[in-house]
């Protein structure tokens, strides 16, 4: 079965929630969800999912440091990621705050490690956003996100 691990920094539970219902959405595909905080996770732990979902909240336009430590240290596994489906997703405080700033500082990661990056003509382009608490569009565009990937590592492995 395929195994997503949805990765989340989230100080105040906005991203937190978008998380969940990524979560929620990969389920919908029958593939395996594993949810954790980044303080939860330790980089040896990437090599044993197909799939990674990384969110952080819009901190001056980029992530918070604590993903950014994790996507650091994960120089690591530099060239091991490679063929991993990646995605990411941001809360914000404001519409053009830097959410999708902050999804792209995330998918730049990914792609130099080798990940496979599947944008979205229909839903949010570069990844799931938020304004604060995320309403009920971008709870769909969550749910959205995590099917399609699930998806895509399915249709990858197959
Ligand atoms: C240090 C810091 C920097 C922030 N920078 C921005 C920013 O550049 N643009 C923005 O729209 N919101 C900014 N915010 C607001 C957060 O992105 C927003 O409140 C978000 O929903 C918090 O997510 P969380 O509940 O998962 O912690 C910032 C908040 C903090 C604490």
């Amino acid at each position: 079965m395929s195994r997503v691990l949805v990765i989340y920094y989230s100080k105040t539970g906005n991203t937190k929630k978008m998380a969940e219902s990524i979560v929620e959405g990969i389920k919908k595909e029958d593939a395996e969800a594993v949810i954790k905080a980044v303080g939860d996770v330790d980089v040896n732990e990437l090599l044993k999912y197909e799939s990674i979902i990384i969110g952080s909240p819009t901190y001056y336009g980029t992530m918070a440091a604590e993903i950014k430590r994790l996507l650091d240290e994960s120089v690591k596994f530099h060239g091991k990621l490679d063929g991993k489906v990646g995605a990411a997703f941001s809360s914000s405080a404001n519409v053009g705050g830097g959410n999708e700033t902050t999804i792209l500082d995330i998918l730049n990661a990914m792609l130099i490690h080798g990940m496979i990056i599947q944008g979205d003509p229909q839903g949010d382009h570069y990844g799931p956003v938020s304004i604060g608490e995320p309403d009920a569009r971008s709870i769909k565009e969550c749910v959205r996100l995590g099917s399609r990937v699930a998806k895509l590592v399915k249709r990858i492995s197959d």
